[in-house]
């Protein structure tokens, strides 16, 4: 899918709207997230918080859970905000999680005046589902 093509106003405005069913009672960090699948679906996730903190749930882990729970297919567009609507990097290990559902190619909004980057520069030289075949000696 062409860059154009991506209904990037619709994705930004429903990971905003996301950030309105974050659970986040201990950092205060809400975080919304809303995917394009290949598949022509939007996922959408929220952050969800824990009290044990280390069990907390990223919007972007939420988000795999609703792409999957649809139905599947690669994601090829994501948006990632903060409750004040801006743009948040994903962490390093939503980035391993998204890469094993959208690959390098997944672009990754970065707000307005800003150059999309794809998930493969976020996680450059990635373990994926590619290297189990290739590198099990069993
Ligand atoms: N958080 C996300 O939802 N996604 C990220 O990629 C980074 C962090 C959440 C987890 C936690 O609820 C809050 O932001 C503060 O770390």
């Amino acid at each position: 899918m062409e860059f154009a093509e991506v209904p990037w106003t619709e994705l930004r405005n429903l990971a905003i709207a996301a950030t309105q069913r974050s659970y986040a009672p201990y950092s205060h960090v809400l975080v919304g997230a809303a995917a394009l699948s290949d598949t022509g679906l939007i996922a959408v996730g929220s952050n969800i918080e824990n009290a044990s903190y280390g069990l907390t749930l990223c919007a972007e882990c939420s988000l795999v859970s609703d792409l999957v729970r649809q139905g599947g297919g690669r994601l090829v567009a994501l948006v990632v905000v903060a409750g004040d609507g801006q743009p948040l990097a994903p962490c390093g290990r939503c980035r391993q999680v998204l890469f094993e559902h959208g690959g390098a190619q997944l672009v990754i909004d970065q707000g307005d005046g800003a150059e999309a980057l794809t998930l493969g520069e976020l996680l450059p030289h990635a373990f994926g589902p590619d290297d189990l075949p290739t590198r099990s000696t069993t």
